[in-house]
């Protein structure tokens, strides 16, 4: 693909002796969003652990921007321009909205072409944070708390973000805010990985989907083809 972001090629990854990903390959093209679609347990985290250094893969590649990240520490694949948004948010519950944000702040790579995120730009994305700003980050509510684990990714000033599963235990009206967050951040040219179980909510706002089933792609292509192609998708996703 030209101007690929970020690529898996022919990963396999174990947990102990379980084979968790097998020959699992795709790739996110530049300012494009990738819809990445499975069941639970289907390895859609697992992917993203792999990517960020957190699990090392045993056979395989991991391109960011061109330059293999594959076994590199996670610290050193961070710093090359991609942040994760966590299943589960993670926040600090301890620290302060702010503080939260501060830990996480990257300079801007020199000569990127996105608008610096900082302080102001989060809080102006978010301005229930600015509200919150000094409250914990434990007493949040849960889309509170997803929005926070969004701006803290953004703090670091990524090329790439990953999303996995921002939408889970959300109410339905949080969740629209969340999807509209993230067609805003694809809008200004990030190149975006959005893990989800729910198959409606990616179609709506992604370029490309990967469907994986037992650790394996199942299916691949453009949103629009697969829309069109009229493939049945619910044995892979069980019904929405
Ligand atoms: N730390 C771990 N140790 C051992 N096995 C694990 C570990 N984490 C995940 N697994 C197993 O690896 C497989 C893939 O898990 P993974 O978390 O990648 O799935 P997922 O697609 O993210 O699922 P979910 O939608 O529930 O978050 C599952 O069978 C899971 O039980
Ligand atoms: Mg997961």
């Amino acid at each position: 693909m030209a101007n690929e972001a970020l690529a898996l090629s022919g990963i396999d990854a174990y947990y102990g002796d379980s084979h968790v990903l097998h020959d699992v390959t795709w790739s996110l093209g530049e300012a494009r969003l990738l819809g990445l679609l499975g069941r639970n347990g289907a390895g859609k985290t697992t992917c993203m652990n792999v990517t960020m250094g957190v699990a090392r893969p045993r056979r395989g590649a991991v391109t960011l921007f061109g330059q293999n990240i594959a076994g590199r520490a996670p610290e050193d694949i961070a710093a090359r321009g991609i942040a994760l948004v966590p299943q589960g948010r993670r926040v600090f519950r301890s620290l302060s909205v702010h503080e939260n944000l501060l830990v996480a702040a990257r300079k801007p790579e020199a000569g990127g072409k996105h608008a610096p995120w900082g302080f102001q730009t989060v809080y102006a994305a978010f301005p229930r944070l600015k509200e919150r700003r000094h409250h914990l980050a434990g007493h949040l509510s849960g889309g509170e708390q997803q929005m926070l684990a969004i701006g803290r990714a953004l703090m670091a000033n990524p090329r790439v973000l990953l999303m996995d599963e921002p939408s889970e235990g959300l109410a339905p009206r949080i969740v629209a805010e969340v999807m509209a967050t993230i067609r805003r951040l694809k809008e200004q040219g990030l190149s975006i990985v959005l893990v989800e179980q729910n198959a409606k909510l990616v179609f709506d706002i992604a370029d490309d989907i990967v469907i994986l089933n037992s650790g394996q792609v199942a299916v691949a292509g453009t949103a629009a083809g697969l829309r069109d192609s009229g493939i049945d998708l619910h044995q892979y996703l069980g019904i929405y």
